[in-house]
């Protein structure tokens, strides 16, 4: 097994390094015979799964590749976080479709097709306002107005709590960058509690008022659904309303930040994609979430000893699915390095493997992403980036804190 990355894979320093650097050492992990095993210091550790095809293998097979009791922790939280934040993400089959159903309808392509007025005219607004300011933090400015008030707007959130919204979802995500920890000293679990039962409580509150007064958004439809014969408690209700604030804010943002970026550092590929935005832009947004990879990783649990890629996994073993790398797998992508705006086909795992738990807000990102990006370049051609972007410090998340633009 190949030691290269035993412990760079859990320190964030490694993570903090050049893209370049971190591709060499996950070009080294899919090229080795066995998977790295990173140990952690609770005692425990896990298998990087690299490769594209065990990363869609295990994704397809969930009864073996568990969601429970997390995918989205290296280690196992203690409960005072998971009592707050177990949402259906980290839940498997059949509890999890029946969740799911519940609010899959306001996500499908028609159903986005409705909120595509609100984004189009959020894309004006942001780009009108972004005319005025001139040279400017794109990620404050650009990025994080988009999915912030498109989510908060399909959950009924009041713009006054707009802030408490986006500085909570910050902190779940990139728990670890000194940048989003409160106060010296104090205990990781407990910041985390706070900011999850802070969106507990604007869930009750949106929840009580729309108990007495539906309206046509997401946050009737949890607290009027029926799952098992059973209403979606106080607990439900509050970590399906904090996985859907964090999947939609934090990912999404990174993708936009990302593309000004590569669109800078890519002059060439610009030039291409500005040539014919309308038709080229679909095919560009896809490579950007490609290249990107806003979301690094998820985490499976073995339920049985089960063999993949030649290794035998034992029951209770962890996996994390590394769709990075599984995005740079000379096996399925051409020239995987390059930042193509035309690349096509581009079966690329940006949004998860194909599997029960993929990406629920898929349509809307992509929604939201290609018409920003239309609005911008169409009355902004010289945008650009003035710098290197400021990068978030987790592992998680490929995310970028700040990044200065002007045209
Ligand atoms: C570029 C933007 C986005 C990226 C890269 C992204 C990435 C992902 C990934 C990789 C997963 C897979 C989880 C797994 O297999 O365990 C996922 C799941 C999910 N995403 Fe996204 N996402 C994005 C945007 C959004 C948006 C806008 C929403 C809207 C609320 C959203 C909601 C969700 C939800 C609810 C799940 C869990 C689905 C389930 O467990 O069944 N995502 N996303």
């Amino acid at each position: 097994m190949p030691s290269i990355a035993e412990s760079s894979l859990v320190s964030l320093d490694f993570w903090a390094r050049p893209q370049g650097e971190r591709d060499e050492v996950f070009a080294s992990l899919r090229a080795a015979e066995g998977p790295v095993f990173c140990p952690l210091p609770d005692g425990q550790g896990f298998y990087a799964i690299t490769r594209y095809e065990e990363v869609a293998e295990a994704s397809r097979n969930p009864q073996v590749f568990s969601s429970q009791p997390t995918a989205v922790s290296l280690v196992d939280p203690p409960p005072q976080v998971v009592r707050y934040s177990g949402s259906m993400i980290s839940i498997d089959d059949p509890r999890h479709a029946r969740l799911r159903r519940i609010v899959s309808r306001s996500f499908t392509p028609r159903l986005v097709q409705r909120v595509t007025g609100d984004v189009a005219v959020l894309a004006r607004r942001i780009v009108d306002e972004l005319t005025e300011r001139g040279q400017c933090d794109f990620v404050e400015h650009v990025a994080m107005p988009m999915p912030l008030q498109i989510i908060c707007s399909m959950m009924g959130i009041p713009e006054s709590a707009y802030d408490d919204v986006i500085d909570a979802t910050n902190l779940i995500i990139a728990l670890g960058d000194p940048d989003y920890e409160g106060p010296e000293g104090k205990d990781r679990a407990a910041i985390l509690a706070e900011k999850f039962s802070l969106l507990h409580a604007l869930m009750a509150d949106l929840g009580r008022l729309r108990r007495e007064k539906p309206a046509d958004d997401l946050v009737t439809a949890l607290t009027h659904a029926n799952v098992d014969g059973e209403a979606l408690d106080d607990l439900d209700l509050g970590r399906f309303f904090a996985l859907l604030v964090v999947a939609g804010n934090e990912t999404t943002r990174n993708a936009l930040s990302h593309s000004l970026t590569l669109l800078t550092d890519n002059p060439g590929q610009r030039d291409i994609l500005l040539a014919d935005l309308d038709v080229r832009l679909p095919a560009a947004v896809e490579e950007i979430v490609r290249y990107a990879t806003p979301v690094t990783w998820m985490r499976r649990t073995l339920t049985r000893d089960h063999e993949l890629g030649g290794h035998v996994y034992r029951a209770g073993d962890r996996v994390i699915l590394y769709y990075n790398s599984a995005n740079r797998d000379d096996g399925v992508f051409k020239d995987p390095y390059a930042f193509d705006v035309l690349r096509s086909p581009n079966p690329h795992f940006g949004f998860g493997a194909p599997g029960p738990h993929f990406c629920l807000g898929a349509h809307l990102a992509r929604r939201e992403i290609t018409v920003l990006l239309r609005e911008l370049y169409t009355r902004l051609p010289t945008l650009h980036a003035t710098a290197p972007p400021v990068r978030q410090r987790t592992s998680f998340i490929n995310g970028i804190k700040s990044v200065p633009c002007a045209f």
